[in-house]
C-alpha cells in the first residue's frame, strides 16, 4: 500500500478590492445583486448567502456607516462579522501588517480594512490569503461609490449617458468617483480649488478608463461649469480624516465651493444631491440642500449595506 503524498497547492491570489479599478467588469453584477437583496429583504425572503462565512472588519480610523453597515449586512445574510479597532489591538502597539494579515487570514474568509494610508491596505492585501476590501483609505473609498451608483439607479434609472459632478476636495471620494463613473458609462466632472485637485496618477488612470468607455472627464476650478446640466451633484467634507491640522486654511481656500440651492439650480431638472456623510452643513453644502427634495444622502447611507452585502456574496460565494 502506498501512502498518498500530500501536495501543497499555493493559494490563488485572492480577489482583493483595493480601489474602483479592481471592480472593473464586476460593477453591474454587484449592483444587480444589491437591488435583488434589497427587494428580497423587503419581501421578507433574504437568503442566508453568507452562512458559514466570517468577515473581519479592521478600523484604523473612525466610522459610523461603514462599521454598522458591514456588521448588520453580514448578520442579515447569516454570516459572522467581527470588528477590530486598530487602536485597541496589537496593530496599535506596532505589530506588523504582514503578521496581522497572515494571522487574520487564518480566522476569516475576508478582511475589510479602513486605513489611514493606502500603502497599509496594499500591504495587508500582499500578505493576506483571503480577499481584502478597502473600507476607505486616503486614496479611495470604493464601497461608498458602489452605494452611490445604486442610489442613483434607484432615483434616475440606468446610469449610462448621465453626467456626474463632484464639487470640492480632490480627495478619496473624488478619486473613486473619477475611476468609477466610466465603469457605469457616466461622464464625470470634478471642480476643485487650485491646489486641491485630484491625484494626477488617478486622473490618468480615470482618463484611460473614460477613453475605453467612450465617456467624458472634465477637471475644472469652476463649480458652475462642472454642475451645468449634470444629473447628479456630489460633495464631501473639505477636511478629511487626517487633514484636521489644515482646517483654518482649508475653510478659507474652499470658500466659493459650497453646494447651495443656487448652484443646484444650474444642474439638470430632477438632479440629485449626494454626500457620503458625515456632512458639515454650512461648509461644503447648505443644510437646505442636504435636507431638501433633491438630496439622497440617507438612501446612500442605507445602500452602503446592500452593496457591501452584494460585494461579499460576489467575492465569497
Ligand atoms: N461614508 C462613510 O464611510 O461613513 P463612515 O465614516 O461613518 O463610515
Ligand atoms: N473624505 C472623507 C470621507 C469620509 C467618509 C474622509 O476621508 O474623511
Amino acid at each position: 500500500m502506498s501512502l498518498a503524498v500530500a501536495t501543497t497547492v499555493p493559494p490563488a491570489t485572492a480577489p482583493h478590492v483595493l480601489g474602483m479599478a479592481d471592480l472593473d467588469g464586476h460593477v453591474h453584477a454587484i449592483l444587480e445583486k444589491a437591488h435583488e437583496l434589497k427587494a428580497q429583504a423587503a419581501a421578507g425572503a433574504l437568503p442566508p448567502l453568507l452562512a458559514g462565512k466570517t468577515v473581519l472588519v479592521v478600523f484604523e480610523r473612525n466610522s459610523t456607516r461603514t462599521r454598522i453597515s458591514f456588521e448588520v449586512g453580514i448578520q442579515k445574510l447569516g454570516g459572522v462579522c467581527s470588528i477590530l479597532d486598530a487602536a485597541t489591538s496589537q496593530l496599535g502597539r506596532g505589530e506588523s501588517i504582514e503578521d496581522t494579515a497572515a494571522v487574520l487570514s487564518r480566522y476569516a474568509d475576508a478582511i475589510v480594512y479602513r486605513s489611514s494610508s493606502h500603502a497599509n491596505l496594499q500591504e495587508m492585501a500582499e500578505h493576506a490569503t483571503v480577499p481584502v476590501v478597502n473600507a476607505l483609505t486616503d486614496l479611495e473609498h470604493p464601497c461608498q461609490v458602489l452605494a452611490d451608483w445604486m442610489t442613483l439607479e434607484e432615483h434616475l434609472g440606468p446610469l449610462a449617458g448621465k453626467t456626474f459632478t463632484y464639487v470640492g476636495d480632490g480627495n478619496n471620494m473624488a478619486h473613486s468617483y473619477l475611476l468609477g463613473a466610466p465603469l457605469v458609462g457616466m461622464d464625470v466632472r470634478v471642480a476643485a480649488p487650485p491646489g486641491y485637485g485630484p491625484d494626477w496618477g488617478v486622473v490618468e488612470q480615470a482618463e484611460a478608463l473614460a477613453v475605453r468607455a467612450g465617456t467624458d472627464l472634465l477637471l475644472t476650478e469652476r463649480p458652475g461649469e462642472a454642475v451645468a446640466g449634470a444629473h447628479a451633484v456630489a460633495t464631501d467634507t473639505w477636511i478629511s480624516m487626517g487633514d484636521e491640522a489644515e482646517e483654518a486654511q482649508r475653510l478659507a481656500d474652499f470658500a466659493g465651493y459650497r453646494v447651495d440651492d443656487a448652484l443646484m439650480d444650474q444642474a439638470a431638472p430632477g438632479a440629485r444631491f449626494l454626500h457620503c456623510l458625515p456632512g458639515h452643513w454650512g461648509h461644503e453644502a447648505t443644510h437646505a440642500v442636504a435636507h431638501g427634495p433633491r438630496s439622497v444622502i440617507h438612501d446612500q447611507a442605507e445602500n452602503r449595506m446592500w452593496v457591501q452585502m452584494a460585494l461579499l456574496v460576489h467575492l465569497l460565494t
